[in-house]
């Protein structure tokens, strides 16, 4: 197809996907009246700010995640394999203890404890704001009943209590610094850097996960992370160096592998 062609419909489809997002703007946060705070919020979402912060919230696995405190927006890579790890243990009907790593708004906790019923989730984040982001959307969500949670304060594990788990979450910073050039814009412009961006061709915090969370699961227990499908050579060379060999790799909506799952031995 010719460049100008190609150009002429990016341009169409954009056009109208930002007249839908007006329109969601519109009708979500202003009862579809046109007010002055309305045309302020227009003006932001035409120069380039997400419609999630300006509306405030996002739905996620029947859940309201509220974004006040800027966390990284969830996004719907991360919603389905959380729902494929809540589709999977729904079935098995377990009682299960998780740990939600590298938590932010807390959408993958939070999802965990309203949609498996008898689970225990623990959150662990560095940001102090994201630590009240994550109560903020436990309350939201009716999710506090007592010793239901927890939320740590916490580098990677280092706040966190010598605990096994039955499965770890992690949905960790994992774009490689030198991919900064091929991220969106408006994603460089208005999210948290430190939520997005790690050092070691983005590998730092997935090989962490994977060598440190082995001691906080239970025999048998499960670690999931989320990586970007370009490191697969990369983490397979680490998990090879490490000796591990009882992983797989899960794929997303699609077709791409976004998803390792690490089993820890029975023993
Ligand atoms: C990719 S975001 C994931 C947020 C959320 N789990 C989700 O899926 O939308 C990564 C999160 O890790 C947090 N983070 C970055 N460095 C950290 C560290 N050293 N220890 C703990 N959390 C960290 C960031 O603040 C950010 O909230």
């Amino acid at each position: 197809m010719k460049k100008g062609i190609k150009e002429a419909i990016i341009k169409k489809i954009m056009k109208s996907l930002n007249k839908k997002e007006e329109q969601w703007l519109l009708e979500e946060k202003y009862n579809g009246i046109k007010n002055l705070a309305f045309l302020k919020d227009l003006k932001k979402l035409k120069s380039g700010t997400p419609l999630a912060y300006l509306i405030g919230n996002v739905e996620f696995l029947n859940c309201t995640i509220d974004l006040f405190y800027k966390p990284l927006i969830p996004r719907s890579e991360t919603e389905f394999w959380v729902d494929e790890f809540i589709k999977k243990y729904k079935k098995a009907r377990s009682c299960l203890d998780v740990l939600d790593i590298f938590s932010g708004s807390g959408c993958i906790g939070i999802a965990v404890l309203k949609n498996l019923q008898n689970t225990k989730v623990d959150f662990a984040e560095k940001n102090p704001q994201y630590i009240k982001q994550i109560q903020k959307n436990l309350k939201i969500n009716s999710a506090t009943s007592p010793g239901c949670c927890r939320v740590y304060e916490s580098d990677v594990f280092e706040n966190i209590p010598e605990k096994k788990y039955d499965t770890i979450l992690a949905n960790p910073p994992y774009i490689a610094k030198k991919e900064k050039k091929n991220v969106q814009k408006t994603v460089l412009e208005n999210e948290d850097h430190k939520a997005l961006f790690t050092k070691d061709n983005g590998l730092y915090f997935i090989k962490k996960i994977i060598t440190e969370g082995q001691k906080y699961l239970k025999p048998n227990g499960e670690i999931w992370i989320e990586f970007d499908p370009w490191q697969i050579p990369l983490i397979k060379n680490f998990l090879k160096e490490k000796g591990i060999q009882n992983y797989k790799f899960w794929i997303d909506q699609y077709g791409r592998k976004r998803t390792l799952i690490i089993t820890k031995d029975s023993n």
